[in-house]
């Protein structure tokens, strides 16, 4: 069987994953690998329950996005919504593929690298956005017991149960941390998360300003900036242009994790908007366009079909070899890294590559 086209070991693995989490008592999310495996009880941790950020602006949800960007081509969808509880697991598995480069240099830098970073930025609050499984992040709080740092931890991010997983695995590990989830669209703003006193670290990792638009990019880190005062930091993690073999293979793993990834997509809309696609009749297809330096990814339609989405009374039509754009990941050269942090109000105080140039770590100072 192919299981790269199918996907189906996946989903099997992510079925047994799942019931481990109801038998640990909790609705949905995701166990790291050793809790998982050793099925030993562990001491009741505090639960979790993720402080929920409001907008401070209107910003479209699902069906408005759907009805903007899916009913007509060119069609494509905002790739938030990749991250249900299974997407942001699949992602995890991403970060693990021999492939995805990505993951294991920045980890690498963050290694090398957290302690005199932590020395630097001596944060009273480590604030994450877009912190997914928070699994790198772990560097820095290393490095802050080396170097006797206390500092509370928020995380941000759209999934809720992710948030609350790693929150609890975190606590776990690290005892003195004070963790406070946050639950939110960052495209909604900043405006609403709560004050800190004290010195702040903004954390942005995983290459996750490459699905913004340069200019996009710049106006988000702008607006972090704007909820920064000066003796703040920003940490950033950008992914470099390079070989495009190198790319291409990154987002066209051989085990079709990334293509699963992709595909679920449309299994979220089927729930959310009582849709019938048929997954069996989409292809992931994901390539750096060297010209505008950014990875392109598509669900490709291979033959003919009429979708219905019920929740919206809306039907599509789709014709073979039609496309969804569902993600876009922008590259960048050593010195359009520097230049988009320093045009949105950053000083570059380091900028950590490992010795393949496949990966930046910037530190920012607000002056
Ligand atoms: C590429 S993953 C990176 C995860 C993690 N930072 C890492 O480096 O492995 C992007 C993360 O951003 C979150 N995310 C995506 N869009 C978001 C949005 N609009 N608001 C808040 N979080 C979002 C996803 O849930 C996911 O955890």
């Amino acid at each position: 069987m192919n299981f790269a086209r199918t996907g189906n070991w996946l989903s099997a693995v992510w079925q047994d994953r799942h019931a481990m989490v109801a038998y640990d008592g909790k609705t949905s999310g995701v166990l790291p690998n050793n809790m998982y495996n050793a099925r030993i009880p562990r001491p009741r941790l505090p639960e979790f329950t993720c402080l929920v950020i409001p907008p401070d602006r209107a910003v479209p949800g699902l069906v408005e996005d759907v009805r903007e960007g899916l009913l007509q081509p060119p069609r494509s969808l905002p790739p938030k919504y990749f991250y249900d509880a299974k997407g942001s697991w699949l992602f995890e598995q991403i970060c693990r593929t021999p492939e995805y480069y990505l993951t294991r240099n920045e980890d690498a830098l963050l290694a090398e690298h957290g302690r005199s970073i932590i020395a630097e930025a001596r944060p009273d609050q480590i604030l994450e956005f877009g912190s997914g499984n928070s699994h790198k992040t772990r560097r820095l709080f290393d490095a802050c017991e080396q170097t006797a740092t206390r500092c509370s931890y928020a995380p941000f991010d759209v999934c809720a149960s992710m948030l609350e997983a790693a929150s609890e695995t975190l606590q776990s590990d690290y005892r003195w941390l004070e963790i406070t989830p946050m639950q939110g669209d960052y495209h909604a703003g900043l405006g609403r998360l709560p004050p800190a006193s004290g010195r702040r670290l903004a954390v942005f990792l995983g290459s996750t300003i490459g699905n913004f638009t340069p200019g996009d990019a710049l106006g988000f880190l702008r607006e972090i900036r704007s909820r920064l005062k000066p003796g703040d930091y920003l940490l950033l993690g950008v992914d470099r242009i390079k070989d495009k073999c190198v790319i291409d293979a990154a987002y066209n793993d051989g085990r079709g994790i990334t293509a699963a990834f992709n595909l679920n997509l449309l299994r979220v809309l089927n729930r959310e908007l009582a849709a019938d696609f048929n997954l069996d009749c989409y292809r992931h297809r994901a390539e750096f366009n060297e010209t505008r330096e950014r990875v392109e990814m598509h669900l490709v339609c291979s033959r003919d079909q009429r979708v219905q989405l019920r929740r919206m009374r809306e039907t599509i039509a789709f014709r073979k070899g039609d496309e969804i754009l569902t993600e876009l990941s922008y590259k960048y050269t050593w010195d359009k890294a520097e230049k988009l942090l320093e045009d949105a109000g950053f000083a570059v105080a380091r900028h950590c590559q490992p010795t393949n140039g496949y990966f930046s770590l910037l530190l920012g100072r607000c002056n």
